[in-house]
């Protein structure tokens, strides 16, 4: 056992948060006892950069009782629970995280985890495959395959097997149904409200909200945000999402004319200058800005310090910039992924489904990785199928069957009137 977290004495406070974590993961517990049997993964190094949150704590264990060696970083300088890092390491896993950590200790304990030399890899963000690809090539040989969490991860895999510099299996559990259904749409939305709420203590009903970005995450946060009595506008740059926004009923502009108007603006493009100094320039006193997207490049930090004459932290994740002409100006949660920062991510309830999938694609990828090339792959669809009837079980909910006749008929091109 290797680890390197921020407190033991914490792993008591850690075991009860990974208790009510499993108590509302019903799919993902379901699969630790099939594979407390069936132990796909005995003798093999699952190395992994996650958020370390008491959700993931869930998927860890399940992945040891599968019969696997587990190493896992943070996928996140800020996002690490360090109770949950230190009753993880109780529980047999070597753990390389705490919250706070700077860009080199990141890259350090990402290192660590890589020491194990996994078999298979989990990434949220490509930061583990990216340090394997550049810097750790020796590995590359051991790896049977990988798995990607989120949308910016798979966007830069995707990336590189265009490039064709991708060198192992990728599986895209983001692009998924019951990972993209549930993660993007209903987790973001909800945790990202979550997230503001505690770091700011404010009401959202009436207030105007500006979400950057109305893709899986944007819709979901949009709907929540407006559920709560903002009056929610929305910027795109895609026409199709731009159009759909407006027939959801929500106002749709260039940020440069929102940012006049907003009281609150969110991005969550994946992509980066989103909010830069000619909207910050044009921001009402008393603004809050924040970001939900993967990385803190989708507002520009640097352009928020040069116009800025003193800055200071009013509140735990609040930052006040106070501007030259006087304006004040409050950057959420150091413009990092603001419901891990100040929340605690994705309800438990939501992360069942994006684990369930990861336990099982990574069985899925031990059995079948010969057959594989170095490409990013769509999770099969019996996994996505049986993850959502688990689920569904859970919830007691039941649905109907496609009879035989119904069957014949959705799949026979000569069928007709
Ligand atoms: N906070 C979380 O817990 C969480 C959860 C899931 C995904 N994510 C991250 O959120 C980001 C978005 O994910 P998604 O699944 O919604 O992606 P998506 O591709 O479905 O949507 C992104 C949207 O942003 C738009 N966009 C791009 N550049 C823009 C610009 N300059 N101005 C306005 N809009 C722009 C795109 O047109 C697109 O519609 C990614 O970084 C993803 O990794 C975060």
């Amino acid at each position: 056992m290797k680890y390197k977290v921020k407190n033991m004495s914490l792993a008591e406070k850690g075991k009860f948060q990974i208790a009510w974590a499993e108590s509302r993961m019903p799919v993902l517990m379901k699969i630790r006892e099939e594979f407390e049997k069936t132990k796909p993964f005995k003798g093999l190094t699952i190395s992994v950069a996650l958020h370390v949150t008491k959700e993931t704590a869930v998927l860890m264990k399940t992945l040891k009782a599968g019969g696997a060696t587990v190493a896992l970083a943070a996928a996140n300088p800020l996002s690490t629970q360090d109770d949950v890092a230190a009753a993880l390491v109780e529980e047999g896993i070597n753990v390389f995280a705490w919250s706070g950590v700077n860009d080199e200790e990141y890259y350090w304990c990402m290192n660590q985890v890589l020491d194990f030399k996994p078999n298979v890899t989990l990434d949220d963000g490509g930061d583990l495959v990216n340090t394997i690809h550049t810097k750790r090539q020796d590995l590359i040989n051991n790896v049977f395959g990988g798995q990607e969490e989120t949308t910016t991860g798979v966007i830069r895999l995707r990336a590189m097997a265009e490039d064709g510099v991708l060198k192992y299996p990728m599986f895209a559990i983001n692009d998924t149904p019951t990972k993209g259904m549930f993660d993007n749409i209903y987790g973001t939305g909800q945790s990202t409200i979550d997230g503001i709420l505690r770091a700011t203590s404010m009401m959202i009903a009436g207030k105007t909200f500006v979400v950057c970005g109305y893709g899986r995450c944007g819709y979901g946060l949009s709907n929540r945000a407006r559920g709560m009595g903002a009056n929610v506008i929305v910027t795109e740059v895609d026409p199709v999402k731009a159009l759909q926004a407006v027939m959801d009923g929500f106002r749709v502009m260039p940020l440069k004319q929102a940012a006049e108007l907003g009281d609150i603006f969110i991005t969550i493009t994946g992509d980066r200058d989103i909010i830069t100094k000619e909207h910050m320039e044009l921001m009402k006193d008393g603004a809050i800005i924040g970001n939900t997207g993967h990385f803190n490049v989708e507002i520009n930090l640097q352009d928020l310090e040069n116009l800025s004459k003193s800055k200071r932290e009013i509140r735990k994740h609040v930052k006040e910039y106070t501007l030259e002409n006087g304006k004040k100006i409050y950057l959420l949660g150091e413009g990092r992924i603001i419901n891990l920062v100040a929340a605690e991510g994705h309800p438990p309830d939501v992360m069942d489904m994006s684990f369930a999938d990861h336990a099982l694609c990574a069985e899925y990828l031990v059995k079948n990785h010969k057959n594989l090339k170095p490409d990013v792959y769509n999770v099969p669809k019996e996994i996505d199928d049986k993850v959502a009837s688990l689920k569904l079980k859970s919830m007691g909910v039941e649905i109907d069957r496609l009879t035989e006749k119904q069957k014949k008929y959705l799949s026979d091109w000569k069928e007709g009137t």
